[in-house]
């Protein structure tokens, strides 16, 4: 019974998802490009295999991607908004993207997008480092495609359109809604920082100036993240489990132990703190959520049809 209701909510969940994205659609590559998705993935489990934080690299790429002038590879291109306060020095998995559009190019030339290829690249890494525990079936989580790629950047809009580690509650909440994104799909998607690391100083000011920081875990943090220098120092975003994605990020706001001030603002006396309370308590809802949350970001303003260019190489626009 239950099985047979949460396979029901993910044909609704996919029928959604065509719907919003019109011509976007899971089967885009069927007959195109029968190798597609399994040369991505096959590509994303190689390099998470070889670097276990690929994948959290690999999904923040997307995020990044999606929230400037929509999911078009923009992010892709050489300089530009790889040069924003965001992304300088920060992002990382191009060389994975670039390995795999090359392995697609051998088989179907000029076909499948970069935009695609980064889509289809995050899910994976999401199947790649979810917990066993979930549904397998939302684990797969079909994606819609059929995206083109963008013939230009914006590093103005990389600046001004992806959230910062120190904005507040309501901050996010605009950037998130700007891009047509509810305050649940914004909690649900910081869950992602249930994998992966951040540098000293994207958090330097909230454990030693902040208050609402369990002590323990700032003392921690203090010894690889001096007051003065070592700002390029790393850290797990979720001190338990840095390469497993799962809900144990909300357990730790409710412990004051988010490591950013933009994770902990969840969970600080204010609106969102009962969806941190359910996430925490309930890994179904939080992950019936993340999909939701994840195939919304993936649809945000798509090019399509005759719009930009499938590029040769995702770094560059072709010539
Ligand atoms: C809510 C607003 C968000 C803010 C302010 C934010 C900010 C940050 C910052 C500052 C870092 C550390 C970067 C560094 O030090 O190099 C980071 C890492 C990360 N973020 Fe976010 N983020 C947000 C939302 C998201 C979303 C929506 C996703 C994906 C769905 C995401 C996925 C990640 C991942 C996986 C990492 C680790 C990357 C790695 O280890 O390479 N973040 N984020």
């Amino acid at each position: 019974m239950a099985a047979s209701a949460s396979y029901l909510s993910l044909v609704v969940l996919v029928a959604l998802a065509a719907v919003v994205s019109g011509q976007l659609s899971p089967t885009f590559y069927d007959t195109s490009c029968t190798r597609a998705l399994a040369t991505i993935k096959s590509g994303v489990m190689a390099a998470v295999s070889s670097d276990p934080r690929m994948g959290a690299s690999l999904l923040r790429l997307h995020f990044h991607d999606c929230f400037v002038q929509g999911c078009d590879a923009s992010v892709l291109l050489s300089g530009m908004e790889q040069n924003a306060i965001p992304n300088n020095g920060s992002l990382r998995g191009f060389g994975v993207i670039d390995s795999i559009k090359t392995q697609i190019e051998a088989i179907c030339a000029q076909t499948v997008s970069c935009a695609d290829i980064l889509t289809v690249a995050a899910r994976d890494s999401v199947v790649a480092v979810r917990i066993s525990s979930y549904d397998p079936r939302r684990a797969i989580m079909e994606v819609p495609l059929g995206r083109r790629d963008s013939i230009d950047a914006n590093e103005a809009a990389a600046n001004s359109d992806l959230p910062g580690p120190t904005s507040s509650r309501s901050d996010l909440e605009l950037a998130f809604s700007n891009k047509g994104l509810l305050t649940v799909d914004m909690v649900a998607l910081s869950g992602a920082h249930t994998i992966g690391q951040a540098q000293c100083g994207t958090f330097k000011d909230r454990i030693y100036n902040e208050t609402n920081i369990d002590t323990t875990f700032a003392t921690s943090l203090r010894a690889n993240c001096p007051r003065s220098n070592g700002d390029g120092s790393l850290a797990n975003l979720d001190t338990t489990t840095a390469n497993t994605l799962h809900n144990a990020y909300y357990t730790n706001l409710m412990s004051q132990k988010g490591l950013l001030h933009s994770d902990q603002v969840l969970f600080n006396n204010d609106t969102t703190d009962n969806t941190v309370r359910n996430f925490a308590s309930n890994p179904a809802a939080f992950s019936s959520a993340f999909t939701t949350a994840m195939i919304k970001m993936g649809n945000i303003a798509p090019k399509m049809g005759t719009q930009g260019q499938i590029r040769l190489s995702c770094s560059r626009v072709n010539s």
